[in-house]
């Protein structure tokens, strides 16, 4: 395999050392390239010494560029590991700067790109790292998680570098998925999926609306376009980026999520319904901001039931396959199957919610039930979930 590793400036960099040396026992190509950071915490001598390949270190070396220009070595390897990837690194690739050979080379490549964190716990913790991570992890890059322990600053706490054999085995293991022929089961069919909270507004500034983040919703449409299918997602007011090869509908309310069904069903084979849709809306939105008055201790507000989105595609002659969710607290199981049957539905995923599951976590554990069928999922990703529920989707709908 041949191995692009990016060495970015943290204490951890002495590391890197181990992981060069742990490739090349094992027959790899290694080729390091470390930005100006990191050769602070080591020299470039050491990794040449154990890589037996001149280390990358300018975008603007004219002898480099001459050996292998930096377009030419970002299609060289099978894959770009970073580690340590310092909160630098990562905010600047997260921005899509290529302002050194190491960023330049990592917007510049279609090469599974796996990034393994290292820095002080407090930098880690730091809601714009955890925002970069994610963003880059929602563009297929892969994180090997930092660990928790003794820091290098003394402090205790989550961001020492994942320890090199561990990082080794997984880049191994990614490699080996990566060769696997990709999964096309959902080729040629057309997938319509509703996703995220609907927001009822009551004035200007107010609505209502519920905990809804859309993950699910976007993992379904991911998963679903990666195998194949062609994905509209239509998306309640949520922050997520759009899933690679999605079409995306951006409404607000149940009302505008109804519009874009109606004028999306009829062209697809199947119908997802994993948003959370607010039962209720106001029946007039106030024009200006409703005021609060001192004699008034209690606001009553109206409300109208929206109209059943899944329930009327449901009724629909020309109806797809059609797949509703059901968040529930308690008696998942029972509830689900009263909503499958009361809407007309060909399949329900009960969704047990709570601390923790269910609603703007990552993970999520479903109970995929059709009118013969109950299987109950393990918990797991709501990536890995998504693609269970894909998988019975095909399966019965190919029966
Ligand atoms: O978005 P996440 O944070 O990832 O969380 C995921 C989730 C918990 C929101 C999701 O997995 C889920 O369970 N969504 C359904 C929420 C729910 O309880 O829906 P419901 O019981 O109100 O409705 C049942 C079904 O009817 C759903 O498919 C819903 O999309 C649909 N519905 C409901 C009301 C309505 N007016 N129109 C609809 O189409």
């Amino acid at each position: 395999m041949k191995i692009l590793l990016g060495v970015s400036g943290g204490i951890a960099a002495y590391k890197a050392l181990e992981l060069v040396r742990l490739w090349m026992k094992a027959g790899h190509q290694v080729q390091v390239v470390m930005t100006e950071g990191a050769k602070q915490f080591i020299a470039p001598l050491s990794f040449q010494a154990l890589s037996g390949q001149r280390v990358r270190d300018s975008l603007f070396d004219l002898a480099q560029e001459d050996a292998m220009g930096h377009i030419a070595l970002a299609r060289w390897p099978d894959v770009i590991v970073l580690a340590p990837a310092s909160a630098d690194l990562l905010a600047r690739l997260r921005a899509g700067m290529a302002d050194d050979l190491l960023t330049t080379l990592c917007l510049a490549t279609d090469k599974p790109l796996v990034f393994a964190p290292a820095m002080n716990r407090l930098m880690w913790a730091n809601a714009a790292t955890q925002e970069n991570v994610q963003l880059l992890q929602s563009r297929g890059w892969t994180m090997l998680a930092p660990e928790s322990g003794e820091q290098a600053c003394g402090e205790v706490g989550a961001g020492r570098l994942a320890e090199p054999a561990s990082i080794v085995s997984r880049v191994a293991q990614i490699m080996s998925h990566a060769a696997e022929k990709p999964n096309q089961a959902w080729l040629g069919k057309r997938l319509l999926v509703t996703a995220g909270p609907t927001f009822e507004d009551l004035d200007p500034v107010r609505f209502i609306g519920n905990r809804s983040s859309g993950k699910m919703g976007f993992a379904i449409a991911q998963a679903a376009a990666d195998q194949g299918a062609q994905v509209v997602l239509i998306a309640g007011p949520v922050n997520l980026p759009t899933p690679k090869g999605v079409e995306r509908i951006n409404v607000r309310s149940a009302l505008a999520m109804m519009t874009a069904v109606q004028a999306n069903y009829a062209q697809a084979d199947v119908m997802i319904g994993a948003a959370a849709v607010a039962d209720y809306r106001v029946e007039q939105v106030a024009q200006q901001k409703i005021k609060k008055t001192d004699d008034q201790d209690r606001l009553t507000l109206e409300l109208v039931k929206n109209p059943d989105i899944i329930a009327w595609v449901a009724q629909q002659s020309d109806k797809p396959y059609v797949v509703g969710f059901a968040a529930e607290t308690q008696d998942v199981v029972n509830y689900a199957k009263e909503k499958l049957k009361r809407k007309g539905l060909d399949m329900i995923c009960a969704n047990q919610v709570g601390e923790g599951i269910g609603f703007e976590t990552d993970t999520n554990q479903l109970t995929l039930i059709t009118e013969n069928e109950t299987v109950v999922l393990e918990l797991s990703s709501k990536r890995q979930q998504a693609e269970a529920l894909l998988t019975f989707i095909i399966e019965g709908v190919k029966n």
